[in-house]
């Protein structure tokens, strides 16, 4: 009876080695890891979406639960359809930003790098129940050449390449998918790259998703951006997993020479948000040009002079 309490029943001693044998291969132990992550994930996506759901992002312009679940429909017919960068749970969280920006900000939301348009359908329905514009600004050709650099994941220990051209999508395809799953009459475009087209933008910025893999694109996007963004604003980026991109937010002499202020540091950066137990690319940065006490919070275990 001991034994059998320590070791389980018989059955599963002799399936042991059996188990072993075949859970122990490469490609099965890889394919364990990646189901045994993805269950895992699941229940975080479920925390998530409680939480946009019951919640009360958007309830400052009118936005009631019905909206979030409706929207949240839209969002999974909008993957189900139009091939994205971005899974899911980066939709929900980034559609709960842009609901929580504070409703007297005036101005406009942006998203650099677009593909095929699937997070802009998420965004440009949020800027319909806010009565925002929405900025899209792509290439639509795909993404710049990049002189071959290596790009690494050191949390992810993935590596690879970019090549010029990769993550094309035409402007009239990113129309259509919002046309058919987002709110195209909330869009105004803005096509070329960015060293270039990003000069048309105009008026301020209350909200910002970068998704553009390319350092040098990044710092083409803050460049314009930054300056656009009203006090407060968050700058959301799915590229937190590759240091090379996030660098450019810590890089104080890149921000003192370019935009006259010390770097704002980035949430998430290497591993992402924690949208799953392993690893998201969704991270943040603020605009925060002051502090002021009143909007932050006192803990037991810090000196407070007063
Ligand atoms: C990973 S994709 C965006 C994925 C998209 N946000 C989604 O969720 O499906 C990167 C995009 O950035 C664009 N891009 C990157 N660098 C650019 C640049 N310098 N000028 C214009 N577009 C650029 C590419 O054309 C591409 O559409």
């Amino acid at each position: 009876m001991a034994d059998e309490k320590h070791t389980g029943p018989l059955w599963r001693s002799l399936l042991r080695p059996v188990y072993r044998a075949v859970a122990g291969a490469p490609g099965v132990r890889h394919l364990v890891a990646r189901e045994a992550a993805r269950l895992g994930a699941r229940d975080w996506t479920a925390h998530l979406v409680a939480r946009f759901l019951e919640g009360d992002a958007g309830a400052a312009y009118g936005v009631t639960r019905r909206d979030r679940e409706r929207l949240l429909e839209a969002i999974q017919e909008t993957l189900a359809n139009v091939q994205s960068g971005t899974p899911f749970a980066v939709h929900v969280l980034l559609a709960e930003a842009l609901l929580s920006v504070p409703a007297d900000a005036q101005g406009d939301a942006v998203e650099c790098g677009v593909w095929k348009g699937a997070s802009a359908c998420t965004l440009s329905r949020v800027c319909g129940m806010t009565g925002r514009r929405l900025k899209v600004c792509d290439s639509f050709e795909g993404l710049p050449d990049d002189g071959g650099k290596l790009h690494t994941g050191l949390h992810t220990q993935v590596y690879g390449y970019y090549e010029a051209g990769m993550f094309a999508g035409a402007r009239a395809e990113v129309e259509a998918n919002l046309r058919q799953y987002g709110e195209l009459g909330a869009c105004d475009f803005i096509e070329g790259y960015f060293n270039e087209s990003l000069a048309q933008l105009d008026g301020a910025v209350v909200f910002g998703f970068v998704d553009v893999d390319l350092e040098s694109s990044m710092q083409e996007c803050l460049r314009a951006l930054w300056p656009r963004m009203v006090e407060g604003a968050y700058l959301y980026s799915d590229d937190a997993g590759d240091l090379a991109v996030v660098k450019v937010f810590f890089d104080d002499a890149w921000w003192r020479e370019q935009l006259a202020c010390d770097a704002p540091g980035f949430v998430g950066s290497g591993c992402g948000l924690p949208l799953s137990p392993m690893y998201s690319a969704i991270g943040y940065t603020r605009k925060l040009t002051a502090f002021r006490a009143d909007d932050w919070k006192r803990v037991p275990f810090l000196h407070y002079p007063d």
